[in-house]
């Protein structure tokens, strides 16, 4: 079985890279944005003819949200023409085409929690540039999985984990936003749940082709997981010293783009086509040392 990987250096790319080096069994080929830019479709026909891959499992994405609502254009070249140039050359060479989204796509004001066929709409740029990825690789590709995923953190990169520990050395009081819910969910998983995927569609079980959502679980606010992202902290002797948290309103802390208050991703539906159960975020806190 052979896997193209792309957006290498990121969080899910770079938790494939670590996972798939561990399965020897599987023949990859990760590639960073250097090494193959997503948005040159040229570049991405030529790789792809060349290692005929039986999967392509894209992580490349344009993810600075509030950038985007400047960036319009940068955004949708590489969050939607890039995925389509992907799954057109998948659909060419016979391959699978893994793709990740977000809870992004979705307003945020239903009561509950969002599944696949929930109506879409995006609150931003970014939002709305994910939403035409995943629709523009619906169409290049019937042999296609959209993984929409949310509050994605690892040990790598840019995400809230690394943020809260980077602010507790220089700030005493932290104020953290209370009223917005999601799934909080480890790039490992993600990387777990979708090499599950492949082998469970290589291995001939049927699948169904379609929008899946993943996410870690329990779901919390941003409150919730700063209170816990600094408990483990404190357990694992990371700082020194805890900041005091404040629970805020979103409207204490505007920013540039919108972000669905609610973004409970339900998860029911890999669960019962893949056997994938949500991961339970706090785990990987555990590892928190790494995080630093
Ligand atoms: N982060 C979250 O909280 C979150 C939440 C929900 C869904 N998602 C989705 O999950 C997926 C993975 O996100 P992530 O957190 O792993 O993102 P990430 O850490 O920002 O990684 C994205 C990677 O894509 C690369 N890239 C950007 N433009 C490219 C291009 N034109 N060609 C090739 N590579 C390019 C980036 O390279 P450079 O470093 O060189 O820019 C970066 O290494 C994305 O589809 C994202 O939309 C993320």
């Amino acid at each position: 079985m052979k896997i193209l990987i792309t957006g290498s250096n990121g969080q899910v790319g770079s938790s494939l890279v670590k996972l798939l080096n561990q399965m020897p069994e599987i023949d990859f080929l990760a590639v960073d944005r250097e090494r193959l830019d997503i948005t040159d479709c040229k570049a991405v026909n030529k790789l792809v003819n060349e290692f005929q891959p039986n999967a392509i499992i894209n992580a490349a994405a344009y993810t600075a949200v509030d950038k985007a609502e400047k960036e319009v254009e940068l955004s949708n070249s590489i969050n939607r023409d890039g995925p389509k140039f992907l799954a057109l050359a998948a659909n060419r060479v016979g391959a699978t085409i893994l793709h990740i989204s977000t809870d992004y796509v979705f307003a945020g004001d239903k009561d509950g929690e969002y599944i696949e066929t929930d109506d879409v709409a995006p609150q931003g740029a970014y939002g709305q540039s994910k939403l035409e990825g995943e629709l523009a690789v619906a169409v290049s590709c019937p042999r296609h999985i959209i993984m929409r995923t949310a509050w994605v953190f690892c040990e790598t990169g840019n995400n809230f984990v690394k943020t809260m520990l980077r602010l507790a050395q220089t700030r005493d009081e932290l104020s953290v936003v209370a009223d917005q819910f999601g799934g909080p969910t480890y790039a490992g998983d993600i990387a777990n749940a979708l090499i599950a995927m492949v082998q469970h569609i290589e291995q001939g079980k049927q699948a169904k082709w379609g929008v899946y959502h993943f996410s870690g679980m329990p779901y919390a606010s941003w409150f919730d997981f700063a209170t816990a992202i600094f408990q483990a902290a404190e357990q694992h002797q990371v700082l020194t010293k805890q900041p005091k948290l404040s629970a805020i309103p979103t409207s204490a802390y505007p920013t540039p783009a919108k972000r669905p208050a609610n973004s409970r991703l339900n998860c029911s539906k890999i669960e019962k086509q893949f056997a994938i159960q949500p991961s339970d975020w706090r785990v990987a806190l555990n590892n928190i040392q790494a995080y630093k």
